[in-house]
């Protein structure tokens, strides 16, 4: 699935909310609808599903039967599918909306067996004789008579009792019919609704990652149970039916007098059932022929006709034969499909072929969009489409390696970004979109390794929990950091290797380490320490990363488990001591060595003892998957050299030494004071990703102080340093009417004026003020440079009542421009006024309101807001259980939940209430946001730690103070 965030990457980052903006951070949406277990969960012998850390209600359930088994038996291996299904678009007689479907699977006996089990959920079967299904022997086999059938819930199977075995080494056909609600949870086989020109507009789509394509179909619903499936798809006359493979045929007929279309396609390649789509629509497309590729780009007729698709139409091509070249192989497909969908719960999915997203993810207007949702979709689709092949064509055999999955779309998406944009410079950017935003939860004692074992992950709330920023952006930094020990043309070459060994097939993590290992030898005069396997294994076999200390008096080197709350027990052992084979790029005054291998906890290094003015400056551009830290004088150097001349460092650098800072500081390995000093030399800096990484560090110590006196000080600090880079940007623009050309001047221009406008930069409110006053006054012709909307929306509000806020929720309902509506619903969140926020959270439950695909996410945005924080608690409290239902299973949105409404909790009075939230609600269960409420409860207690020493920040941050302070003194002197 494409990483979700909601809001563009760029837009939020560093989105210090300061008092008045309360958007922000990254929001995963997915939305499950479980009713039916959250019914389960009240049967006796029931297996408590909830998680592993909550006390099971009933006896724990001991499996006995093959249907008990989350996993499939492994007698049977599916063949190929015919598979027929017929969604109706308008609601039947009770007002439902269905679909109804048969299918075909031709099996292949391994081990004989009198069972069958086949994946099935939440469909009707149509009965023969009693029984759910057919059996015949395919050639000369004989099927064995069905003597039962029967349908498991918890476990989600379609079971057939045979009256004698199947024989081992031949094939057989199930066939059965089916009836399936076409509902909006966004699961399976599911609707989506627009409104177009006043009429209602019903369209069937699917998303069927990780364990929904059985809520279509019954099907062997296991990521190695490849197949060939030929589909096909009836639908009213005048619709458009896609699937993964390109249509074969379409014919007009009459099916139960309706007429209709049967519509046909080419039997897929071998491929595993979460890759499926389906979907009847009544979209546009436009479409080229990019070397012989039918590439075509579908979404709404208004949107399409607007030329919202363009851009993503242009860069599709060029990306697909990036990735043709990186990876040594051709696109395996025959067309390429991409859809833009109203309701879909995740960013995007790399469905094969036919690959899905939400409206914000592919479609862009040059006029009204901003450069952030460029950014944004041309991201998402390199994302996506690195998966055609890593991911689609090579399968890891089960979900406990999802992290290699999406760990390596998520790094691979810079390159392919990188080719079709090079003058953004975009991979610069993972140092802050996945480096340092995981280093964060990576450093908590609950975090957790990136490889799972596969009997770990088994139901599928544990499936859906491994969709995790660690999944996610750790596999990215440790791919990137393997990647760059091995240089970028070996690891290209390993990988072809495993994509043309592999290719219609599954693997295991351990089949890439193989390949590479060979790619390594292979190639003369490249020399790594250990083998590619024992390197990797201590970076995804065990959780967290070393801080790096080197002292330059000595040139001695040591590493360190870093935990953001040094007391914090780490419960979970590991096989290597939390120790790494640490590869460290570096260099001195300026200028690059050689690459040095930290092997154990301690060395010594003697080229990397210095004296006088020279300074060493370690991992550089964050190649590597650790933090540093130095001698105190060394510390000092690096800071005069920014002080100086900040240019001899990279950005990425600059950047590195700011945010390693703020984390030893909260770590308390460092003086809080040495922080903040990195930032001193700011009112000089004008590029973004160091300002980004500033205003992301210090947006921690404003949830931790805007309820306290040292937000009165912060603040003033940040007026000071801010100021320059406004009045930079005032002139750059020639007062506020061009854009700046930069791509990054663009995005820290955006940062300039929000910053400048929380902290009260004299002319800035004025400005954004008569912008949007502006815009109330002609509705009809927005005078704000896109870019800024964002901004001025969320100001205009926080500093508005009423009349802005309903303003601007009219503006939400008829805009027909998703990233309009989603910086329009970002914005609302940002009003001070309680009475409004306690309307909006009450909108978040209402889909006629606010999408289901965007409740989760509205709510995290009111949580962030200062005024909103203890409003979204008490609401998410007070309706735990129904949320639950509506949303416990979604991948990240769930966990980015309890993560949004716990971000200030920094009292001993919340972590109470938190501890108390997590007791009242083990019945309910927490689904798959059950690791975040445990980290959530950690990262509360280090906070209350932490805050502890406010005091000595008010001393830091005043003008002259910091010098004589030190926070550890404050401890005795304040405690
Ligand atoms: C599946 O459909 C194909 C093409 O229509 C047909 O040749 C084949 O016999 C069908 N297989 C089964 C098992 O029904
Ligand atoms: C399936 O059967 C159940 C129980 O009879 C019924 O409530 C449900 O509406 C049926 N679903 C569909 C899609 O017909
Ligand atoms: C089927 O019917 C539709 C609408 O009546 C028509 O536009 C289409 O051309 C017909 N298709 C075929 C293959 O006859
Ligand atoms: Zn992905």
């Amino acid at each position: 699935m494409g990483k979700v965030y909601n809001v563009s990457k760029n837009e939020c980052l560093g989105l210090v909310v300061l008092a008045v903006s309360a958007v922000a951070t990254i929001i995963g949406l997915s939305i499950a609808y479980d009713k039916q277990r959250a019914k389960n969960q009240g049967n006796p012998g029931d297996e408590a599903d909830t998680s592993s850390t909550s006390v099971p209600l009933t006896t724990p359930f001991t499996p006995k039967e093959p249907w008990d088994y989350y996993r499939l038996p492994d007698s049977l291996i599916p063949g190929s599918y015919n598979v027929t299904l017929w969604p109706r678009l308008k609601p039947n007689a009770d007002g439902m909306y269905i679909f109804t479907g048969h299918s075909a699977v031709v099996f292949r006996c391994e081990k004989k067996t009198d069972l069958i089990v086949i994946h099935a959920n939440k469909l009707n079967f149509t009965t023969f004789l009693g029984n759910h299904a057919k059996l015949n022997g395919l050639g000369e086999a004989v099927a064995p008579a069905i003597v039962r059938t029967w349908l498991v819930v918890r476990t989600e199977y379609l079971v057939i009792q045979l009256s004698s075995k199947l024989t081992a080494g031949e094939s057989y056909v199930l066939y059965t019919e089916f009836r399936g609600e076409l509902a909006d949870d966004l699961e399976g086989f599911y609707r989506s609704e627009y409104m177009d020109d006043g009429v209602k507009k019903v369209v069937a789509t699917s998303q069927m990652q990780a364990t929904y394509a059985r809520k279509a179909f019954p099907c062997f619903d296991e990521p190695a149970m490849k197949a060939v499936f030929i589909v096909t798809i009836i639908h009213d006359r005048g619709t458009v039916a896609l699937s993964n493979s390109k249509e074969m045929d379409s014919s007009n007929s009459t099916r139960d007098n309706v007429p209709v279309t049967v519509t046909t396609f080419e039997p897929t390649e071998r491929m595993s059932t979460y890759l499926l789509a389906f979907i009847v629509c009544d979209f546009d497309s436009i479409q080229s022929d990019y070397s012989n590729l039918l590439i075509r780009i579908w979404a709404q007729r208004k949107a399409i006709g607007g030329g919202q698709g363009n851009y993503a139409l242009n860069v599709t091509g060029p990306i697909l034969q990036f990735y043709e070249k990186y990876y040594n192989t051709t696109y395996p497909l025959s067309k390429s499909d991409q859809i833009a969908l109203p309701d879909f719960n995740a960013g995007a999915m790399e469905n094969w072929g036919l690959v899905t997203y939400r409206e914000t993810a592919l479609l862009y207007d040059p006029m009204l969009s901003s450069t952030g949702n460029k950014e944004r979709v041309v991201t998402v689709i390199s994302h996506e489409l690195a998966h055609m092949w890593f991911g689609n064509l090579v399968t890891l055999q089960w979900w406990n390696d999802l992290w290699l999955n999406e760990g390596f779309a998520s790094y691979v998406e810079y390159l392919g970004v990188d080719y079709v944009e090079p003058t953004w410079k975009i991979k610069d950017h993972i140092i802050l979109y996945d480096v340092q935003k995981v280093f964060a939860m990576d450093a908590l004692a609950s975090s957790h390794p990136l490889s799972r074992k596969e009997e770990e992950v088994t139901k599928p709330t544990e499936i859906s929990e491994m969709f995790n920023t660690i999944s996610y952006s750790k596999g990215a930094a440790v791919l990137r950091m393997l990647s760059e020990f091995l240089s970028e043309p070996v690891f290209a070459k390993g990988l072809s290797s495993y994509l043309n060994t592999f290719a219609f097939g599954n693997t295991v993590h351990t089949d890439l380490w193989d390949h590479l290992q060979q790619a390594v030898e292979n190639t003369p005069n490249l020399h790594i320490p250990h083998n590619v396997h024992d390197i990797m294994n201590r970076w995804t076999l065990q959780m967290g990363f070393p801080v790096v200390t080197i002292n330059t008096r000595t040139g001695r080197i040591d590493q360190k488990h870093f935990l953001l709350d040094s007391d914090s027990k780490v419960d979970r052992p590991s096989q290597f001591n939390y120790t790494w084979f640490v590869p460290i790029k570096w260099m001195k005054n300026g200028v690059d060595q050689q690459q040095y291998w930290l092997l154990k906890e301690t060395d010594t290094h003697a080229p990397m003892r210095v004296s006088g003015d020279e300074w060493v400056l370690a991992n550089t551009n964050v190649s590597g998957y650790f933090r540093v830290n130095y001698d105190v004088d060394n510390w000092g150097r690096l800071l005069s050299q920014l002080n100086t001349n900040h240019q001899v460092l990279s950005v990425m650098n600059r950047a590195q030494i700011i945010d390693d800072a703020f984390n030893l500081a909260r770590a308390k390995i460092i003086p809080t004071t040495t922080a903040l000093r990195t930032t001193e030399y700011l009112s000089k800096e004008r590029d973004y990703i160091p300002w980004a990484s500033t205003l992301r560090n210090l947006d921690y110590y404003v949830l931790m102080f805007d309820r306290t006196e040292v937000y009165g000080v912060l603040q003033a600090y940040l007026k000071k340093q801010i100021k320059p880079l406004f009045e930079y940007y005032g002139t750059l623009t020639a007062n506020w009417t061009k854009i700046p050309a930069g791509h990054t001047d663009q995005y820290n221009q955006i940062n300039a004026i929000r910053i400048a406008c929380v902290v009260g930069v004299k002319g800035c409110r004025e400005l954004i003020n008569s912008w949007f006053r502006q815009w109330m006054e002609n509705p009809d012709h927005n005078p704000i440079q896109p870019n800024l909307k964002g901004t001025v929306y969320c100001s205009a509000i926080a500093l508005g009542g009423v009349e802005e806020w309903d303003f601007v929720w009219r503006m939400f309902q008829n805009t027909s421009l998703a990233s309009e509506a989603s910086r329009l619903r970002s914005a609302m969140a940002c009003t001070k006024t309680p009475w409004l926020l306690n309307r909006y959270l009450a909108y978040t439950l209402d889909p006629t309101k606010i999408r289901k695909q965007d409740a989760t996410s509205t709510i995290q945005y009111i949580a962030h807001n200062v005024v909103g924080m203890p409003l979204a608690w008490n609401f998410i409290r007070s309706k735990w259980s129904y949320i639950f239902e509506q949303y416990g299973r979604g991948s990240f949105s769930f966990s980015n939940l309890i993560n949004g409404i716990t971000l200030r909790f920094s009292t001993e009075f919340e972590l109470q209430e938190l501890k108390k939230f997590k007791e009242d609600n083990l019945h309910v269960g927490f689904g798959s946001a059950t690791m975040a409420l445990e980290q959530a409860i950690e990262k509360t207690a280090a906070n209350i730690k932490w805050v502890f020493f406010r005091q000595g920040i008010v001393y830091s941050l005043s003008p002259g103070a910091h010098i004589a302070i030190n926070l550890e003194l404050n401890r005795i002197t304040f405690g």
